[in-house]
């Protein structure tokens, strides 16, 4: 208002001549002082509300200067993961977002580190209600992320911890790169979460073993990530080897493993950033060399042989021969059944032997959820009804 009114009454009275060189004057000092006023105001309700804590001049100042008022933001809100998983970035993006890492090795807040737990899946997940439990009372430490065929859509109630934990997917087939892809994005996204300290490959066929509690003490304790790699001399095993994959990946080093695996933060940075090993891998390993079976395995022991435990900590049997492990339905799940997986083993943890090798065991039909359910409290850990 003021400043339209004071141009007005000066140009009225001002030659042509003088109006071009002293009215703009005029502006400039106008603009000037309406600028250091808003400045000033800014600044001094800054001081306000540190000192006398006036929070309506700030609502006030920050409605009519907004160019020059931002909130300050804390870390916390540089570093809160993304509150949906769904974005458009592609594979190449996401990996590169994904592959940044503090280089400050103290964290300079509270940081409750958790699980991610990363669903491999075709569709449906039929054993969710077991998971539930398992997962249940333990809001916080963990996190969960679901890959499935692009077309699937879920249908997850509100009140599951599955509700909304899908991230944008892609096609992947077994012993296809595509395959690693999909294991490549599931950690990428779960990288974007800081708090996730260690993550977990299932399928819609795994079940847990053993309590929460259990589960998360044994991955944060644990000195190795649990990827397996095997040397077998073997037609399967370095049969499989392309010379051409040669200097990058030596015959010596060449590892095969099933895909699932249980990997640190360090190792899960280790695993998207690569894009040396890659190529080589998607160019000469392709069926009968399963690429999902010999990448993760091979790249590894290249690049962090001391990290790993060489084993996994998903049970599986094999006993039954064949090119498929078993898979268990309602008629194999007894007691025994049970007993025998938990409790009939040896291994190496943090160098020392243990009975508690396994954490996790595929593979489950969803005929198994029944009996599963009742014997999980008992004999596993978990599931108790609230009383
Ligand atoms: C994602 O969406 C943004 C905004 O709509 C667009 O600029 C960008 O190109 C998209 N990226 C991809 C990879 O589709
Ligand atoms: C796993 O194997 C690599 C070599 O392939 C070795 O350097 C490493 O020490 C092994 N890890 C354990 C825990 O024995």
């Amino acid at each position: 208002m003021q400043v339209r009114v004071l141009t007005l009454e000066e140009g009225k009275d001002l030659s042509q001549r003088t109006q071009h060189r002293v009215f703009p004057m005029k502006v400039l000092k106008v603009l000037a002082f309406v600028a250091i006023l808003g400045i000033s105001f800014c600044i001094a309700s800054m001081y306000m509300t540190r000192y006398y804590g006036v929070l309506s001049v700030v609502s006030q100042a920050r409605s009519s200067f907004h160019s020059c008022w931002e909130e300050p933001k804390g870390l916390s809100w540089w570093i809160r993961p993304p509150s949906g998983l769904m974005h458009n970035m592609s594979d190449e993006e996401l990996f590169w977002h994904a592959s940044m890492v503090p280089q400050v090795n103290k964290y300079p807040f509270k940081r409750v580190p958790k699980v991610a737990f990363m669903f491999l899946t075709i569709g449906p997940l039929p054993l969710s209600p077991l998971w539930e439990n398992f997962f249940k009372g333990n809001e916080g430490l963990y996190s969960i992320y679901i890959h499935s065929l692009p077309n699937y859509k879920a249908e997850f109630p509100k009140s599951s911890v599955f509700y909304r934990r899908q991230i944008p997917s892609q096609v992947s087939e077994w012993g296809k790169m595509s395959m690693c892809d999909a294991e490549r994005r599931l950690l990428s996204n779960a990288l974007l979460d800081v708090s996730n300290e260690w993550f977990v490959l299932l399928s819609e066929s795994c079940i847990p073993l053993y309590a929460f509690s259990i589960t998360y003490q044994y991955l944060m304790r644990s000195r190795y990530s649990y990827v397996g790699a095997f040397d077998d001399p073997g037609p399967h095993g370095r049969g499989l080897y392309n010379p051409n994959m040669a200097p990058e990946v030596d015959i010596s080093l060449w590892r095969k493993a099933s895909q699932w695996f249980e990997v640190n933060r360090e190792l899960a940075v280790v695993i998207i950033k690569d894009i040396k090993f890659y190529p080589k891998f998607k160019e000469f390993c392709k069926p009968n060399c399963y690429v999902d079976e010999h990448y993760f395995p091979t790249m590894l022991t290249i690049e962090s042989p001391d990290r790993l435990a060489n084993r996994s900590i998903t049970w599986v049997d094999w006993s039954r021969g064949g090119a498929h492990p078993a898979t268990f339905g309602k008629a194999d799940i007894t007691e025994t059944f049970l007993k025998n997986i938990v409790e009939e083993q040896t291994c190496l943890y943090n160098g020392q032997k243990s009975n508690l090798c396994f954490l996790f065991a595929r593979k489950f039909a969803p005929s198994a959820l029944e009996p599963l359910l009742q014997l999980a409290p008992n004999l596993l850990g978990y599931g108790w009804q609230k009383t």
